[in-house]
């Protein structure tokens, strides 16, 4: 599928945060992994995803379908010096494993180097073994930096729960 790749507005706040709570929080929606065992509660609302547009040197990649219309998929990208800090990649549950989640993270590495970063960075919750290992066969490795979830994190957390910093050169 050819999807359209263009930074997202003001005006998809609200489909964008529809899609990241599915994404992240949703049950036997179809998709191959999800936070939704060890977190309660939302991911986020469209009124942070309003406040997080508006953060300097950031900007959010929507995926469309080219046929519907529809926003089916999302990363946001943070210059921070010479690297691009990267998070909320999602894709719609129903059209997981078809390999759109990969294409997000090559905008992710264009847009990097379109702004002159030579590495990415991202926080993946320490337990998630699968996706860990998804990171790992792009290129992502540990840097050793651990985040209590309390810090950033949102929603309802089960058990303690530790982000992992992973890191990519470019
Ligand atoms: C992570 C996510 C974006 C991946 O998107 P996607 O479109 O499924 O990704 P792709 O189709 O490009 O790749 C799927 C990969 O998962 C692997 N995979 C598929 N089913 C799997 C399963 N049941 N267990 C483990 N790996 C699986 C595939 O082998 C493939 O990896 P490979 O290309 O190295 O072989 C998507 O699953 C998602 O939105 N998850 C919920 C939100 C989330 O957790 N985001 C990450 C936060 S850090």
């Amino acid at each position: 599928m050819a999807y359209k790749f263009a930074p997202a507005g003001k005006d998809d706040v609200s489909d964008l945060s529809i899609l990241v709570n599915r994404c992240y929080r949703g049950k036997d929606l179809g998709g191959w992994t999800t936070e939704a065992d060890f977190l309660g509660g939302i991911r986020t609302t469209p009124e942070m995803l309003e406040q997080q547009l508006k953060e300097e040197y950031l900007t959010m990649i929507k995926a469309v379908d080219p046929v519907t219309g529809k926003i089916v998929g999302c990363v946001y990208c943070k210059v921070d010096g010479t690297s691009v800090h990267s998070g909320m990649l999602c894709v719609e549950p129903s059209i997981q494993a078809k390999g759109l989640g990969k294409m997000l993270m090559q905008e992710v590495d264009n847009f990097a180097l379109n702004n002159n970063c030579t590495s990415v960075t991202i926080d993946v919750i320490s337990i998630r073994d699968s996706l860990i290992a998804f990171y790992e066969r792009r290129g992502f490795r540990p840097t050793g930096k651990t985040t209590p979830f309390s810090k950033f994190g949102v929603g309802d957390a089960k058990r303690e729960l530790v982000f992992q910093e992973m890191k990519k050169q470019l």
